[in-house]
C-alpha cells in the first residue's frame, strides 16, 4: 500500500510493531525454557511448544511441570517464606515498587511478548495489560508499607499456589503475585499452557528488583501441573479460570485447611436503557465484548436493550461492528486480534454453529486466514437459550430486549454466574437503583471493563469468591496470628439408667418461616441433663426441613432491603428480650451442660448489642481509582446463609454467628448445637417478640452431619458456615462446590467465642460489590 493509496481510501495504513527484541530474548535462551525455581531457570525437561496464534509459528518450547518440579518449587518457596515475611513491610514495599518500575521499564518488551504469545492486539497489551500490571505492583508496594500499622495481628498464609489463565497472562500474574508478596507470602505460580512466556520473562526481570530467591517460582505446564500444585503442600490456592476447573479445585482442597479464592467465568449483562447515550453505549460494547476478542471473564457478553430503542441500537451496533479491524495483532491499528489457540477457535465456532435460534450477524470486516473469528452479534434469543446462558469466551455478543427496569434486572440475574454487569442510562437514579439489585461483584455505570488495583474485583455465585485488589484483596493472603487448639467432639448427655421423666411432655419443634413446625420425619430426640433429668425433646430435622427452611429464608428477602438502622433496632430489641429472660436461659444452659450459664447469656446479650451497633457502621468505601469518577465498594449481604452452630457455647456460639449475618441483611437457616439444642429452641419466643420478620431466622434442630450436607449442597444457599464439634469441614467444602457457595468452617479447630466478633465476622457475612461511576460529559 502506498501513501497515495492511503490518502485515496482514507483507510488505516499498517503500523506494525517490531517483534525483534522479544524474539531475541527467546533466542538468548535457546528457545527452550525450564521452570523458574529458587531464583534461576532449571534445565528444560520434557517440553511442549507455545505458539503465536496469529501465525501458527512456534515461539518457544517450555517444560511440562511434573509433581517433582512442583515439589521443588514449593520447597524453595517454603525455605524463602519465613525470612520474607519477617522483613519489615517497608522492605517488601521497596521490592514491590521496584517490580512495578521494572514492568514499566520493560513494558514494550513485555507487551510485545504478550501479544506474540496470546494474539491480543498490541494496542491492548501496551495500553492496558502491562500498565495495569505495573500499577498493581505499585499499589501493593503501598499495602506492604502500611500493612504493619493497618492490619496488626495478621500474618501471611505461607506458600501460595497460583494458577492463572491465558487471557491476561501477565496481568493475572500481577493480580496474584503482588498481594501475595505484599502480605509476606512466597508464591509458586503456574501460568496457562498457551501463554507462559511473559511469566518467565517477568521471573527473570524480578531478579533486578532484588527479590530474594525462592520467593517467586514459576512452574510451566498444563492442567495436570496445575492440579499437582493445588494438591501440593501449599497454604493457599488462588485460581482464575473456568468454572469447571474452579469447582474441581474446590473439591480437591476441601478439608485441607488451604485458603482458597476463585475467580471464574461469567456471562455478564450489558444493560442499555432507552435514555442511554446510545453512541457511547455502542462504543462501550466495543470494549465490553471485543476487547481481547471477548476472551474476558467479565466480558459484557449478554446485551439487554430496552425494547423502544432496540432496533436503532442494533443498527448502530452493526454499523460499528463493520468498522472494526480484525487482523495481525502486532499492527497498532488493529481492534480485534487472534483467538488464543485453534482449540479455543473451534470451541467458539462449535457453540455458535450449534445455535439455531435468533438472527446471526457477522461483521463485514475481512477475516484473515488462521486463528481469527469475526465479531458476531446474535439477536432475538430467548432467556433460556444455550448461548444466553453459557460463556462463549470469544467475540460473540448475544442480545435480548426488555421493557421495564424490573424486567432488565430479572433477565440480568437470570444466570448462574455473577461476575460483572454494565448499566447505561443518563438517569443517575435509575443506575444507582439498578446497580445494587444486580447479582454481580462489579457493576460499571456508563462505562465498562474498568479495572484498578485499588478496587476489588471478583464474583458471586458460580463466578467464584474472593476479591482481587484493594484491602479486601490483600486480606485473602493473610490470616489472624496465633494457632488454635484442636476441637474435641462433644456428645449429647447419655440416657441415664434411672431417668427422671417429668409428667409434662415438652417437645420443641422446628422454627421455619416464623412458625413452629413439626419435623417432617416425625421424630425427636430426648435431651438429658448431666444429672439424669429429661430436659425435653428436640425435633430431628431432615433434608426436607432444610428445604422448607431455605424456601422460608428466600421469602424473607425484604429484610435485605430494610434500612440498616431498622435491622439494628431489631437486634437491640432481641438483646432486650433475651436480657429479660436471662435467668431462664442461664438455667437452661446449666441444665444441659452442668456449667453455670449466666456469663454465656450476658455475653450473648452483649454480642447482640455489638452487631446492632455494627448494622449501620460496617461502612463501604469510595476507592481512589485513577479515573474521573468513583468506585464505590459496598458491603453487600450474601443472601441466604446456612449456619451449623458450635457445641461448646450453645447460645453464645449461635448468637455470634446469627447476629452478624442478619445485621448485614442476610436470612439464615440455623442448625443449633446437636448435643445442646434447647437454648436455641427457647429462642423461638424471643424471636417472635422482637419483630424479627418471618423467615429471617429459621432453626432446624437435629443431627449435624445429616443436616449440614443438604445445607452445603443446596443450590439456593449462598454461603455455609460450619462450627460443629463433629468435624464436617471437608464434607461442607466439598458439597459447597455445587454452586460454589462461600464457606466458613472451623477445620476441626477450636474457636474462642468470647473473642470471635467484629470485622472479620462481618466480612464473612458480606461481599464487596464495586460500583464504578465515571463523571463528566
Ligand atoms: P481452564 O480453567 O482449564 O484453565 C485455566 C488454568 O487452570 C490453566 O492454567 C490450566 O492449565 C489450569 N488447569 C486446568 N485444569 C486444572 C486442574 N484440574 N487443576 C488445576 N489447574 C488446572 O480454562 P481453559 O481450558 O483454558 O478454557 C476453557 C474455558 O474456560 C474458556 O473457553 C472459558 O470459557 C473459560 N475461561 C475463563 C477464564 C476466566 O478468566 N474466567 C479464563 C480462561 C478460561
Amino acid at each position: 500500500m502506498t501513501i497515495r493509496d492511503i490518502f485515496t481510501t482514507m483507510d488505516y495504513g499498517p503500523a506494525p510493531e517490531s517483534s525483534a527484541e522479544a524474539l531475541a530474548w527467546l533466542a538468548k535462551h535457546g528457545g527452550r525454557f525450564g521452570h523458574w525455581i529458587d531464583g534461576a531457570f532449571t534445565a528444560p525437561g520434557q517440553t511442549f511448544a507455545t505458539k503465536n496464534p496469529a501465525t501458527g509459528k512456534v515461539l518457544a518450547e517450555v517444560t511440562q511441570g511434573t509433581e517433582a518440579d512442583i515439589a521443588a518449587a514449593v520447597a524453595a518457596a517454603r525455605r524463602a517464606q519465613p525470612k520474607w515475611a519477617r522483613l519489615p513491610g517497608h522492605a517488601r514495599a521497596r521490592i514491590l515498587y521496584a517490580l512495578g518500575r521494572l514492568v514499566q521499564k520493560h513494558s514494550r518488551l513485555l507487551a510485545v511478548m504478550e501479544t506474540l504469545d496470546n494474539g491480543k492486539p498490541i494496542r491492548e497489551s501496551r495500553d492496558i495489560d502491562i500498565p495495569l500490571a505495573a500499577r498493581h505492583f505499585g499499589y501493593h508496594a503501598g499495602l506492604a508499607q502500611l500493612l504493619d500499622s493497618e492490619l496488626p495481628g495478621h500474618v501471611a498464609q505461607g506458600v501460595c499456589g497460583a494458577v492463572i489463565p491465558w487471557n491476561f497472562p501477565l496481568l493475572m500474574l500481577a493480580w496474584k503475585v503482588a498481594p501475595a508478596l505484599a502480605a509476606g507470602n512466597a508464591v509458586v505460580l503456574k501460568p496457562a499452557e498457551w501463554t507462559p512466556l511473559t511469566a518467565l520473562l517477568f521471573a527473570e526481570i524480578s531478579r533486578e528488583a532484588g527479590l530474594p530467591k525462592g520467593v517467586l517460582n514459576i512452574v510451566t505446564g498444563d492442567g495436570s501441573t496445575g492440579a499437582a500444585l493445588v494438591a501440593g503442600p501449599v497454604d493457599k490456592v488462588a485460581f482464575t479460570g473456568s468454572t469447571d476447573v474452579g469447582r474441581a479445585i474446590r473439591r480437591a482442597t476441601a478439608g485441607t485447611g488451604k485458603a482458597l479464592t476463585l475467580e471464574l467465568g461469567g456471562k455478564s449483562p450489558y444493560i442499555v436503557f432507552e435514555d442511554a447515550d446510545l453512541d457511547s453505549a455502542v462504543e462501550g460494547l466495543v470494549d465490553a465484548i471485543w476487547f481481547n476478542g471477548g476472551q474476558v471473564c467479565c466480558a459484557g457478553s449478554r446485551l439487554l436493550v430496552q425494547e423502544g430503542v432496540a432496533g436503532d441500537f442494533h443498527a448502530r451496533l452493526r454499523r460499528r461492528m463493520d468498522g472494526l479491524r480484525l487482523g495481525d495483532p502486532m499492527d497498532k491499528c488493529i481492534d480485534v486480534g487472534a483467538v488464543v489457540d485453534p482449540r479455543q477457535l473451534e470451541r467458539i465456532a462449535a457453540m455458535v454453529d450449534a445455535n439455531t435460534e435468533g438472527e446471526t450477524y457477522r461483521a463485514a470486516c475481512a477475516v484473515p486466514a488462521g486463528c481469527f473469528y469475526p465479531p458476531t452479534l446474535i439477536t432475538g434469543l430467548s432467556a433460556a437459550s444455550h448461548l444466553m446462558q453459557e460463556e462463549i469466551f470469544g467475540p460473540v455478543l448475544v442480545s435480548m430486549t426488555f421493557r421495564t427496569p424490573e424486567e432488565a434486572v430479572a433477565l440480568a440475574n437470570n444466570t448462574r454466574y455473577g461476575l460483572a454487569a454494565t448499566v447505561w442510562t443518563e438517569t443517575l437514579n435509575l443506575a444507582l437503583d439498578v446497580a445494587p439489585k444486580l447479582r454481580a461483584g462489579v457493576v460499571w455505570v456508563n462505562g465498562t471493563n474498568m479495572f484498578d488495583a485499588a478496587a476489588g474485583f471478583g464474583g458471586v455465585r458460580e463466578s467464584g469468591f474472593g476479591r482481587e485488589g484493594g484491602w479486601e484483596g490483600l486480606l485473602a493472603y493473610l490470616h489472624p496470628a496465633g494457632r488454635t487448639k484442636a476441637l474435641k467432639p462433644m456428645a449429647a448427655m447419655p440416657e441415664p439408667a434411672n431417668p427422671q421423666v417429668p409428667a409434662l411432655d415438652r417437645t420443641a419443634k422446628l422454627y421455619v418461616g416464623g412458625k413452629q413446625a413439626r419435623p417432617d420425619g416425625g421424630y425427636s430426640r430426648a435431651v438429658w441433663g448431666p444429672n439424669g433429668a429429661l430436659l425435653g425433646h428436640a425435633g430431628l430435622g431432615n433434608r426436607k426441613d432444610i428445604r422448607n427452611a431455605v424456601e422460608a429464608a428466600h421469602a424473607a428477602k425484604a429484610w435485605g432491603k430494610a434500612t440498616a438502622w431498622n435491622r439494628a433496632q431489631v437486634l437491640y430489641y432481641l438483646a432486650e428480650n433475651l436480657s429479660a429472660r436471662a435467668t431462664e436461659f442461664a438455667t437452661r444452659l446449666q441444665g444441659m451442660t452442668g456449667k453455670p450459664g449466666m456469663a454465656e447469656v450476658e455475653a450473648s446479650v452483649a454480642r447482640l448489642f455489638t452487631y446492632a451497633a455494627w448494622a449501620d457502621k460496617f461502612d463501604g468505601a469510595a476507592k481512589a481509582v485513577p479515573i474521573r469518577g468513583i468506585a464505590l465498594a459496598m458491603n453487600e449481604a450474601q443472601g441466604v446463609i446456612g449456619i451449623v452452630c458450635p457445641d461448646e457455647a450453645p447460645l453464645l456460639g449461635l448468637v455470634s454467628l446469627v447476629a452478624p449475618a442478619i445485621a448485614m441483611g442476610n436470612a439464615v437457616v440455623v442448625v443449633p448445637s446437636e448435643p445442646f439444642p434447647l437454648a436455641a429452641t427457647d429462642l423461638y419466643q424471643v424471636l417472635d417478640t422482637s419483630d424479627v420478620p418471618d423467615g429471617v431466622v429459621n432453626i432446624v434442630t437435629g443431627n449435624h452431619a445429616e443436616l449440614a450436607k443438604p445445607l452445603a449442597s443446596h443450590m439456593d444457599v449462598d454461603a455455609v458456615w460450619c462450627f460443629s464439634s463433629t468435624d464436617l469441614s471437608a464434607m461442607v467444602e466439598r458439597e459447597a462446590a455445587g454452586n460454589l457457595k462461600r464457606t466458613w468452617v472451623n477445620q476441626g479447630r477450636a474457636t474462642d467465642w468470647a473473642l470471635t466478633e467484629g470485622r472479620a465476622v462481618l466480612r464473612q457475612a458480606t461481599g464487596v460489590k464495586t460500583v464504578w461511576v465515571p463523571y463528566g460529559e
